[in-house]
């Protein structure tokens, strides 16, 4: 990128304000889409990367990108843009997306229904699914088929990350198939968030 540090300090801070107003006003027409006010904040963003199993090698699957904050600081953590799919439901928005990020994979379709969005890829792996879509109006055992679903679609050893406002998982655990921590809260974020991250259960010790 051409200028010095202070240009593009200046350039950063003014797309962060641009977005903040753009993505205030997407969630005033659309609340339950958005399920936020602000995009995420850049802490929050490197706590949800530093979370995702990314070292592992395959591709890394977005789910709810928005602007591409979460995209932006897997890009500055070191995952290539070539190994990113990102599913963005707001066509606005994944316009955007493609515009700022043209390497990465910017697919405008459903993150709920990836047997729909990924038709074309059936068996396709990732090393790690990173969630954003708000799932709130969503039954309990729908949440935990759904993210079920998402297991099917991860390497061994990958998880699924989850951004969420919630105290309490907003996905329960599914016996025998995966369990669910917690970052701690990140506080500057609007409103302050944690990272819910699902696990698939590790056999107890002396069996397979
Ligand atoms: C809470 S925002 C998160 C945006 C960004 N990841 C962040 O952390 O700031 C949720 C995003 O999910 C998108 N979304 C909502 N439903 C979706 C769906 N079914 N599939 C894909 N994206 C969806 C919304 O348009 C919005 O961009």
């Amino acid at each position: 990128m051409a200028g010095t540090s202070e240009e593009r300090h200046k350039q950063a801070s003014e797309t962060r304000g641009g977005d903040f107003a753009r993505f205030f006003g997407t969630w005033v027409r659309h609340p339950l889409k958005m399920g936020a006010v602000a995009p995420s904040s850049p802490a929050y963003c490197r706590t949800m990367v530093e979370s995702a199993t990314t070292h592992l090698d395959g591709p890394v699957l977005e789910l709810g990108p928005g602007l591409g904050v979460v995209t932006r600081s897997l890009i500055e953590k070191g995952v290539a843009p070539e190994r990113i799919t990102s599913i963005e439901y707001d066509p606005e928005f994944a316009r955007e997306l493609q515009r700022r990020f043209p390497r990465v994979d910017v697919i405008c379709g459903d993150g709920l229904d990836l047997s729909k969005t990924l038709a074309d890829r059936p068996g396709l792996k990732y090393a790690a699914v990173l969630f954003a879509i708000p799932i709130l109006n969503m039954p309990q055992k729908q949440r935990q088929a759904l993210f079920t679903r998402y297991f099917d679609r991860l390497l061994p050893g990958g998880n699924v990350t989850q951004l969420s406002y919630l105290w309490t998982p907003p996905v329960k655990p599914v016996e025998g198939l995966f369990e669910v921590s917690h970052s701690p809260i990140v506080w500057d974020n609007i409103p302050p968030a944690r990272v819910w991250i699902y696990e698939r259960r590790t056999a107890p010790s002396g069996h397979a």
